[in-house]
């Protein structure tokens, strides 16, 4: 399948939650990883999230720098990349802060057609899948306009199904120095889980960063 490169960053505490059993966010990152979490969406073309994240955090998604912002533009590029939302029944409140020009929203074919028409007011909207976003389709669709780099920014069951599909090629994961524990809080991968056949990964780097480390893992799957 021809796909962009697709790369997951997240931020986890030191064992291993990205948010609490609320499901609500938390700061993990520090100055200096929040400033390398901005650099890597400025150089990527869009940024992905699940609709879980949407309802749980209201990322904005847009590169902060106005620094970074401005060499985007000096390279011919719009101030951040396209905002992408895994988001199969359409259930992203127009309010979102992610919705707006530069927006896509990722629905499946099922999807309710007054949620959609109230939607596209606000976003470009894609279907792909019967009732859930089928995600290489959706990847093969981006690669056709030309997107050649997406950031996945989370949540838990959205990076549970690219890995588990063999659709990523880089993990970052920022480890900071902070516990959040409870057994339903999210982690870096959620779904279903491996009982075997489990996926390996490469150790391609080690930073300390703030109080905490940063991994960056490459993952031995098809390449793109
Ligand atoms: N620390 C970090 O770096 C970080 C980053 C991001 C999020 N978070 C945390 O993660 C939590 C959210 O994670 P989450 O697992 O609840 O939500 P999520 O992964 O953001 O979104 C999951 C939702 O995406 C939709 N989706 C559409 N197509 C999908 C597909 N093919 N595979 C999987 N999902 C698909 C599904 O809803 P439909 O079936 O309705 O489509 C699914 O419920 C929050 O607590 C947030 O704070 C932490």
């Amino acid at each position: 399948m021809t796909r962009p490169f697709v790369f997951i960053n997240s931020a986890m505490s030191a064992d291993g939650k990205i948010s609490t059993i609320d499901r609500k966010q938390v700061k993990i990152s520090g100055r200096e990883d929040l400033a390398r979490v901005d650099r890597l969406r400025s150089d990527s073309d869009a940024v992905m999230v699940g609709v879980g994240t949407v309802l749980a955090d209201d990322p904005g998604l847009g590169v902060k720098s106005d620094q970074l912002r401005r060499a985007r533009q000096e390279r011919g590029l719009s101030e951040s990349p396209l905002r992408i939302v895994a988001d199969s029944r359409a259930r992203t409140p127009p309010k979102a802060r992610v919705l707006g020009p530069g927006c896509i929203l990722a629905v499946a074919r099922s999807a309710p057609a007054e949620r959609l028409k109230l939607l596209s007011r606000h976003s470009e909207i894609i279907c792909c899948g019967e009732d859930r976003v089928d995600l290489k389709e959706l990847f093969s669709l981006l690669h056709e306009r030309g997107i050649e780099r997406i950031m996945v920014e989370g949540g838990a069951s959205l990076n549970w199904s690219l890995v588990s599909q063999g659709l990523v090629d880089e993990i970052y994961v920022y480890m900071g120095a902070m516990l959040i524990g409870g057994e339903r809080a999210p982690t870096l991968l959620d779904g279903e889980g491996c009982r075997k056949d489990f996926p390996t990964l490469r150790l391609a780097a080690v930073e300390r960063l703030d109080e905490g480390v940063l991994l960056k893992w490459t993952l031995a799957g098809e390449a793109p």
